[in-house]
């Protein structure tokens, strides 16, 4: 066929093509909808976290608030009685009991006033050690009277609520802020373990500590933990596993509340989804005064470092003065400080300022100061939200960071401890947000980096990009739901016989480290090509020395003498 037969045919199909659909479009005049409904009958859902705590919970809370419009029913289970639950009236509520109280608990100082890593969270270990029991029993109790079809378990030292729903035969959905919890790469890490959140540019050493020492450190010290809650386990006639984290990455469905842009990228199996930044539907609004004061001021400093946050009389000193020279430099026109925890006896009565000049603490913590409002509480959504917030200070919660991300706003992190740190470099590598350092809090370094982030015009473009981002993953709390209600319609279909999720599960993790890697087949390889250049050198020598041999006859050969 020549080129000019192949167009002329090629036109031809091409109006046919078009004269059939020009046919069809007028013969149909209404059309059909696609119907993608699928079933949502009603089923009871559980809601378990052990630490409870907002940040833990809020996001759970907010999925299991659509799974509540679509008809189901969630309980929450919990320590103490979590207050927020008055934003979910419609979710009914268990108590393990008293609260944990994280301030009570003597290691929190060493927490926040010591370099943190991951063997500061022993205590956390051993708390939930000690309170394994109870907590297992009173998860599967209420889920027996509540008659539970699914529980939804934050997947951090929650082992009682994973194992109630392993022992009840109930399918579980794990939720999770961060991925390195559930599928390690080897070219991330994180500060936890000293190293960097990426592997990308360190040097051989540095990847050397932090893909081989430091998880093998933390494998020493989740053995042990894992030896004593196995202990456990075995008396409540639980199946023992060394870490709930891998029984969960075989068998079922988990949630990251994050989303990549802000997650550095990286492969993950299907059973593992991101589904965040999971945002609530609704938020408290601006106080009156609240909003007064921020509509006065066109360039506000919001400053919230978590409801846990508190630190020593000199560095809430140089916080405060960092933000009285802020406004005297004109960076910003206006600072909004939640105080939280910090009270006002834990500031220096004055402060001097660079200039020389004294300032009485007393009259700003009073509110007297007219561009600095403090607050013990602020609606810190409706904050970030207002157009006149234009920069964060925060300690870089998982919460907090998504409501900056949700709402564009650059930060400056002052990261405390857990996956904070962690954040602050994500943020950082986002390139909205650079952090300060805890252990060395200086004035002129928080002002000169509060002045870059307000000026460069790099920070403005990025937070714009993870604005757009964050908020089109933030719509997935749907899809969480929607993954739910799937898990949910299998077990039924399966009459609660709990099967294992195939669909989703890679073959690798059934097929062992080895084979699921392919390691036996590339040894072979490197067996073959071994032995190949083996042969090939061998040959040579043997050459040479057939070659050397009838060159040199050996009646020249001497006999050595020393
Ligand atoms: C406060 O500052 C001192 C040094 O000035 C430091 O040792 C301490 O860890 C800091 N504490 C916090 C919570 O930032
Ligand atoms: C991490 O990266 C920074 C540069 O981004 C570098 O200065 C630092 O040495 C790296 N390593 C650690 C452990 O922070
Ligand atoms: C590593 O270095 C390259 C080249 O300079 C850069 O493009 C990349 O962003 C760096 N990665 C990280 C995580 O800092
Ligand atoms: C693990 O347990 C052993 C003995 O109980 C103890 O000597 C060791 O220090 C523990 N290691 C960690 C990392 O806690
Ligand atoms: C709770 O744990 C202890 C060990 O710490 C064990 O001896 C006891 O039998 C457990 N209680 C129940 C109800 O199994
Ligand atoms: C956030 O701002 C938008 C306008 O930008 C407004 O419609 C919305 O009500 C605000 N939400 C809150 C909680 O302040």
């Amino acid at each position: 066929m020549n080129k000019r037969n192949f167009t002329f045919i090629f036109s031809l199909i091409l109006l046919n093509l078009i004269l059939c659909v020009k046919v069809n479009t007028a013969s149909t005049q209404e059309y059909i909808l696609t119907n993608d409904d699928v079933d949502h009958s009603p089923k009871n859902i559980m809601v378990g976290s052990y630490f409870g705590g907002r940040s833990h919970l809020k996001p759970m809370l907010d999925v299991a608030a659509v799974l509540d419009e679509r008809g189901h029913n969630i309980i929450l289970i919990t320590s103490g009685n979590y207050t927020p639950s008055s934003e979910y009236p419609t979710v009914k509520q268990v108590s393990f009991g008293p609260p944990v109280d994280i301030k009570k608990l003597k290691n929190v100082k060493n927490i926040i006033h010591k370099e943190f890593d991951f063997t500061r969270f022993t205590f956390m270990y051993d708390l939930a050690l000690k309170t394994y029991n109870d907590t297992f029993v009173k998860y599967k109790n209420a889920a027996i009277e509540n008659n539970v079809d699914l529980f939804l378990c934050h997947a951090m030292m929650n082992d009682a609520c994973l194992d109630a729903a392993h022992a009840l035969n109930k399918p579980v959905v794990g939720f999770l802020s961060y991925l390195n919890a559930i599928d390690l790469k080897t070219y991330k890490s994180d500060p936890m373990f000293r190293c960097n959140i990426s592997l990308e540019n360190e040097s051989f050493l540095e990847r050397f500590k932090c893909t081989v020492i430091q998880p093998l450190r933390m494998l020493n010290l989740v053995y042990n933990n894992s030896k004593k809650l196995n202990d456990l386990r075995n008396k409540m006639g639980v199946e023992q596993v060394f870490m709930s984290a891998m029984r969960l990455a075989k068998n079922s469905l988990v949630l990251i509340d994050s989303f990549f842009g802000f997650e550095l990228p990286q492969t993950v199996p299907p059973n593992v989804q991101e589904i965040g930044p999971v945002l609530a539907k609704e938020y408290p609004p601006l106080t009156p005064e609240l909003s007064d004061f921020i509509n006065a001021h066109k360039r506000v400093l919001y400053v919230a470092f978590g409801t846990r946050f508190f630190t020593t009389t000199e560095n809430n000193s140089k916080l405060l003065r960092s933000f009285i020279e802020a406004i005297n430099r004109n960076m910003v026109d206006g600072v909004v400080w939640a105080l939280s925890q910090t009270q006002k006896e834990d500031f220096n009565p004055t402060l001097t300022l660079s200039d020389g000049s004294q300032v009485q603490t007393s009259l700003i913590l009073n509110n007297e100061h007219p561009h600095i409002h403090i607050a013990k509480f602020a609606p810190q959504f409706a904050v970030l939200n207002h157009t006149n917030t234009k920069l964060f200070f925060s300690h870089g919660g998982a919460g907090s960071t998504h409501e900056s991300l949700f709402t564009g706003t650059p930060m400056l992190v002052l990261p405390l401890g857990g996956d904070q740190m962690g954040n602050a470099q994500k943020l950082e590598l986002a390139g909205m947000a650079l952090s300060a350092n805890k252990m060395s809090l200086d004035v002129d370094d928080i002002l000169n980096k509060i002045d870059f982030l307000l000026k460069d015009e790099n920070v403005k473009k990025n937070s714009e990009r993870m604005k757009f981002l964050a908020r089109i993953g933030s719509k997935r709390k749907h899809r969480a739901a929607d993954l739910i209600e799937y898990i949910l319609y299998r077990n039924n279909l399966d009459k609660g016989s709990n099967k294992e999720l195939r669909e989703w599960i890679p073959a690798s993790t059934r097929m062992g480290f080895i084979r699921g890697n392919n390691y036996d087949v590339y040894g072979a390889i490197l067996g073959i090509a071994l032995g190949l250049v083996g042969g090939i050198l061998w040959f040579i020598i043997k050459s040479i020395r057939f070659v050397v041999k009838k060159i040199s006859p050996p009646s020249n050969q001497k006999p050595k003498k020393e």
